[in-house]
């Protein structure tokens, strides 16, 4: 499913992030950047060694915060680690949290000329927020984003599963009504 948002593109699809092909891929990370299970044990894995060497020069990442690193072995040139919330340890802060995560992400992109990015479904698997909370909040942050950013020419959510991507397709058609394209 495709939206054109001024003359760029927000695209959901369902697949693997680490086979993406996008400039960047973003990684639902940890504080520590040293890796873990799920997204970031993908891309850890996909990328090879020289990935968690780079992150290790990082030291860490805030909650809400992004960073970014080459991609290695990777399709994608580069790696943009963000720390979405622990759901529910955050409390009334979640949103915010998860906000700024993919808004991070987008800032960072834009500082590096990056042009197009590849999202997972940030902190809908271990940290355990809500996709039904978390599939609008991601969607109109991101589309707000690109409202005011075209120079970001494409954003590819990747969800892993029907689920997730049923949970996005809604909320964009929510945002979106008749723009299916
Ligand atoms: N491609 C795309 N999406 C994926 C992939 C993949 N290869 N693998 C998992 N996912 C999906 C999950 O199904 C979930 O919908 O990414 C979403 C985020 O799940 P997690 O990877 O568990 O990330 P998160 O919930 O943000 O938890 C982050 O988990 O892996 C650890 O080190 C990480 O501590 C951090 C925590």
């Amino acid at each position: 499913m495709k939206v054109k948002i001024g003359s760029s593109t927000l695209e959901l699809v369902q697949g693997d992030i680490t086979q993406q092909d996008t400039e960047a891929i973003v990684n639902a990370a940890n504080r520590t950047l040293l890796g873990g299970g799920g997204v970031d044990g993908a891309i850890h894995r996909a990328a090879g060694p020289d990935l968690l060497a780079e992150c290790r020069t990082i030291g860490s990442c805030d909650t809400g915060d992004a960073v970014i690193t080459k991609g290695y072995r990777l399709k994608a040139r580069y790696v943009i680690h963000t720390v979405g919330p622990i759901y529910h340890r955050s409390g009334l802060r979640a949103e915010r949290l998860l906000k700024s995560a993919y808004q991070r992400s987008l800032e960072v992109a834009l500082a590096n000329g990056i042009r197009s990015v590849a999202f997972p479904s940030i902190s809908t698997g271990a940290y355990g927020y809500p996709l039904s909370k978390a599939a609008p909040l991601a969607i109109r942050t991101v589309a707000n984003f690109l409202e005011e950013h075209p120079e970001i020419e494409l954003v590819r959510f990747v969800l892993f599963g029907p689920k997730a991507l049923r949970a996005f397709e809604e909320a964009l058609e929510r945002l979106y009504p008749s723009e299916k394209v």
